[in-house]
């Protein structure tokens, strides 16, 4: 090796250094996987337990986070006037989400931020200003999924809704996945959703 050379023109201090760096990197990315893993579990303080269905969820605007939160109510408002147990509940949503993706919304929908930009996301579609007044939600939705042609709300994009032959025990299954999926504390995602109007219940 050329003494002249200043040390860190050497071709080994490099090696070495990319070795260094990658192997922290896989460190911090173990790490930074089970840090987000226990954030994205169910039961846990941002996704709540699938028993969440049987509450009232609306939205609070949080000054110190600067965008609206989930609120979830103390008080029962069970879905389709229905209170269920932990594990029905889950049986339920889970049987949305299969359904939701077995129909493949996501060809058009996103939910979560994840799919296709021709209609719009379905992370907080339960809390969407466009079915009126909560008393009709749960029958307005169910409509609207099983004919969209005949019940298109305004979701202000101008675009249909195909029909897709879903049954009614479907649609609840799938309004179930929508009402938890709502009550995910996403960090104010999507930005500026105007919320259904909270009635006294
Ligand atoms: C071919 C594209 C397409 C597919 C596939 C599709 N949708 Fe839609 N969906 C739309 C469009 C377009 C709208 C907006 C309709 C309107 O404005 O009347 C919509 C609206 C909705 C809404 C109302 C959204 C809101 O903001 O309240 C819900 C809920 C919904 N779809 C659920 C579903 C579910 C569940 C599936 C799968 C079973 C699905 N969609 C599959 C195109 C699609």
């Amino acid at each position: 090796m050329n003494k002249n050379k200043i040390w860190w023109s050497s071709e080994q201090f490099w090696k070495k250094t990319a070795i260094w760096v990658t192997a922290l990197m896989f460190v911090i990315l173990i790490f930074l996987s089970f840090d987000t893993i226990n954030k994205i579990t169910v039961g846990s303080n941002r996704v709540p337990s699938y028993s969440v269905i049987n509450k009232q969820i609306s939205y609070k605007f949080d000054t110190k986070r600067n965008f609206q939160v989930p609120v979830i109510s103390e008080q029962d408002s069970p879905l389709f006037g229905k209170k269920l147990t932990e594990e029905q509940a889950e049986k339920l949503v889970t049987h949305g989400k299969k359904i939701v993706q077995g129909r493949n919304c996501m060809n058009c929908h996103t939910l979560l931020g994840n799919g296709a930009y021709y209609a719009p996301d379905l992370t907080k579609a339960w809390l969407d200003k466009a079915w009126g007044d909560e008393k009709y939600r749960e029958q307005l939705m169910i409509n609207f999924l099983m004919e969209p042609e005949k019940n298109a709300r305004t979701f202000g994009s101008g675009r249909k809704m195909p029909n897709l032959n879903i049954s009614k025990q479907e649609a609840q299954a799938i309004i179930a996945f929508l009402k938890w999926m709502s009550s995910i504390d996403t960090n104010g995602f999507p930005y500026n959703f105007n919320a259904i109007s909270q009635g006294e219940k």
